[in-house]
């Protein structure tokens, strides 16, 4: 009770700092609230001191202003930040772990990141890395939304919900997990555990207020450089690449069949397989000379160590789809969004995200 007091202080001091903080945000850009993994990560996991999957120090952030480690997994920006920059914002809003540090401003009502590297949808998946997982970036959510509710009142704080965009970023981690476990589960089956957790989380957000859904799926996993490292010829492992796509077609039924059944909710699916795909299978058209090296790493495709200080960087980094053995340079991410904000039907449907954030 005491605690909640006192959060509830803080923010009341907040919002007379807010009141006074300009916002280049219009009227018209609706609050963003982020969840997922590293993909979408902007710095959530810095704030964890245990968490092993980090991205706080060089060469991490060399195209980011004053080329500083923000725990980005990037060279510069993610596609957090290009999305909600397309949306209006100046980047990705801020990590709950920041604003719970800074203090908790009236700023959170126009969005917030929850995404921390290496979680997923299922509980288990990261679960000795110390990081956020999906179950626990909705309990923060859910604290977000209680003091909406205290702030602006009832209706108020629902109608505020109800324009925000919601956009997740999630599910590469627990296929990972499925492979590195060497799991005897039927596939299927665990696709379905997959989409049943997905469904439980939604439906969370739904309960909580949320109602316009921006999904991003499971790129083609396969094909990142810490996998072709895993086939000799160096090509894409087809097998993850399969449980990608079943992954997007099981995710666009539920979505699909959870619109019908949830009064008001809207969504947008981003089909990032098809968007990935599309680059790896026409590099020259987007300029990318290298679509199978990591940027910044070792080893073979510099693939066989993660970004560090002394780890190898190119120059060229527009020219290459991989950052790391996992994650996109800041251009890829950039096309990315772009697709998913302007795309057409192939790429993001049933609309994209710029009519899911006018709708
Ligand atoms: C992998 O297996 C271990 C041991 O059975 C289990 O504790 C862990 O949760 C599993 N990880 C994933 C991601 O399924
Ligand atoms: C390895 O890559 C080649 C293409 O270079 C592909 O034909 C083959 O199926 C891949 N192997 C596996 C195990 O995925
Ligand atoms: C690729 O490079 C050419 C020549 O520099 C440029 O004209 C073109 O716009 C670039 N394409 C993309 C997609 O950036
Ligand atoms: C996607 O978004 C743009 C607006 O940015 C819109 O004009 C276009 O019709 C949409 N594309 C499709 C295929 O729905």
């Amino acid at each position: 009770m005491e605690k909640t007091n006192t959060l509830f202080y803080i923010v009341l001091i907040g919002t007379l700092f807010g009141m006074l903080q300009v916002s280049n945000a219009t009227n018209h850009t609706p609050p963003i609230f982020i969840f997922g993994d590293s993909t979408a990560d902007v710095g959530t996991n810095s704030f964890l001191p245990t968490s092993k999957i980090r991205a706080d120090f060089p060469h991490n952030g060399i195209d980011f202003p004053h080329s500083k480690p923000t725990g980005r997994f990037s060279n510069g920006f993610n596609s957090a930040d290009l999305l909600s920059k397309l949306m209006g914002h100046r980047r990705s809003p801020q990590p709950y772990l920041w604003f719970l540090k800074a203090g908790l401003t009236t700023r959170i009502f126009r969005g917030v990141n929850f995404a921390s590297g290496a979680s997923g949808l299922l509980d288990v998946t990261g679960k000795d890395l110390n990081i956020v997982s999906i179950s626990e970036q909705i309990k923060q959510f859910e604290t977000v939304c209680s003091i909406l509710t205290y702030v602006k009142g009832r209706d108020a704080a629902m109608k505020i919900l109800a324009r925000s965009v919601i956009a997740i970023s999630v599910g590469s981690n627990d296929i990972f997990g499925y492979f590195e476990n060497q799991s005897t589960i039927e596939p299927l089956v665990f696709i379905n555990s997959l989409i049943t957790a997905y469904e439980g989380h939604i439906n969370a957000l739904y309960n909580l207020g949320a109602r316009k859904f921006g999904i991003i799926s499971v790129p083609p996993i396969g094909c990142c450089p810490s996998q072709r490292i895993h086939n000799s010829t160096g090509g894409c492992l087809e097998i993850e690449n399969t449980f990608a796509r079943a992954f997007h077609s099981s995710l666009d039924v539920l979505l699909k069949k959870l619109s019908f059944k949830l009064p008001d909710m809207k969504y947008a699916l981003g089909n990032s397989y098809e968007m990935t795909i599309n680059v790896i299978d026409h590099p020259q058209l987007f300029n990318f000379t290298s679509i199978d090296t990591a940027c910044c790493g070792k080893g073979w495709l510099n693939a066989e160590k993660s970004c560090t200080p002394d780890a190898n960087l190119c120059s060229n980094r527009d020219e290459y789809l991989f950052w790391d053995l996992f994650h996109p340079t800041q251009y890829a991410a950039e096309l990315a969004a772009t697709s998913l904000y302007n795309g057409g039907l192939q790429f993001v449907a049933p609309i994209n995200f710029s009519q899911l954030a006018a709708c």
